[in-house]
């Protein structure tokens, strides 16, 4: 199958759309976890989360336009100054995916999905208590991106959660282990196998591959 850009454009919208989501490959699966000023709790799910930059530790996501639909996420980021990010596990991305219903609101997804909120450290967001390696992030900045107008929101990592079993003492961490999760488009969820794991690339240091 080969699609030029105009075959593209010809094609049935939502199969288009199915195509560009998933072409990228997989994506991380996180839920967002936020709280509004007046103390309504919501959470989402989010596949555009991506490192930004590890001193100081940055952490951005795509939001999509705001316009007719309300984006309570990004609302209550720019009200609260504080979110959480919170990886999806094995066990529990059935009710991740429906968080992205949407719902109105006044309904928190936490109840209406059966995820339980949780509140540590007096950080000022709500964490999803089922989930394994979960951050909390300080607001930051924002930045248009005019050309489909979506945000890229950008965070500062507060608190870091990694169950102890999944991180190993040079600070690696082991996704299977933890099972987290990963998705591809915007509807179908894989579960990860480590496959390898290999030093610094120096050029001094690559290994024979013409001859082997
Ligand atoms: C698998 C999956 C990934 C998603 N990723 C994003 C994303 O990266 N950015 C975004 O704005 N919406 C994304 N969404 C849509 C949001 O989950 C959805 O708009 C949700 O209703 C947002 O909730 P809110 O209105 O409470 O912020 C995704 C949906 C699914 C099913």
């Amino acid at each position: 199958m080969h699609l030029t850009k105009k075959d593209l454009e010809e094609t049935d919208r939502v199969k288009k759309l199915n195509i560009i989501n998933s072409i990228s490959g997989i994506k991380p699966a996180n839920l967002i976890g936020t709280v509004s000023k007046d103390k309504l709790s919501n959470v989402a799910i989010f596949s555009s989360i991506v490192h930004l930059g590890s001193n100081p530790a940055l952490i951005g996501f795509i939001a999509r336009p705001t316009g007719e639909v309300p984006r309570n996420t990004y609302d209550n980021i720019l009200e609260n100054g504080h979110y959480t990010i919170n990886h999806v596990g094995e066990g529990f991305v059935k009710k991740a995916h429906y968080t992205s219903a949407k719902f109105d609101t006044d309904v928190s997804e936490f109840d209406a999905c059966g995820l339980t909120e949780e509140y540590l450290f007096d950080f000022k967001a709500p964490f999803v208590k089922e989930s394994g390696i979960k951050l909390g992030m300080k607001y930051v900045e924002s930045m248009p991106i005019e050309i489909n107008g979506t945000i890229l929101v950008i965070g500062e990592v507060e608190h870091v959660i990694i169950p102890d079993e999944a991180l190993n003492d040079k600070g690696y961490i082991d996704l299977a282990e933890a099972e987290v999760t990963g998705i591809s488009g915007l509807n179908s969820y894989y579960k990860l196998e480590k496959i390898g794991s290999f030093p610094y690339a120096r050029v001094s240091e690559v290994p024979d591959f013409k001859n082997n």
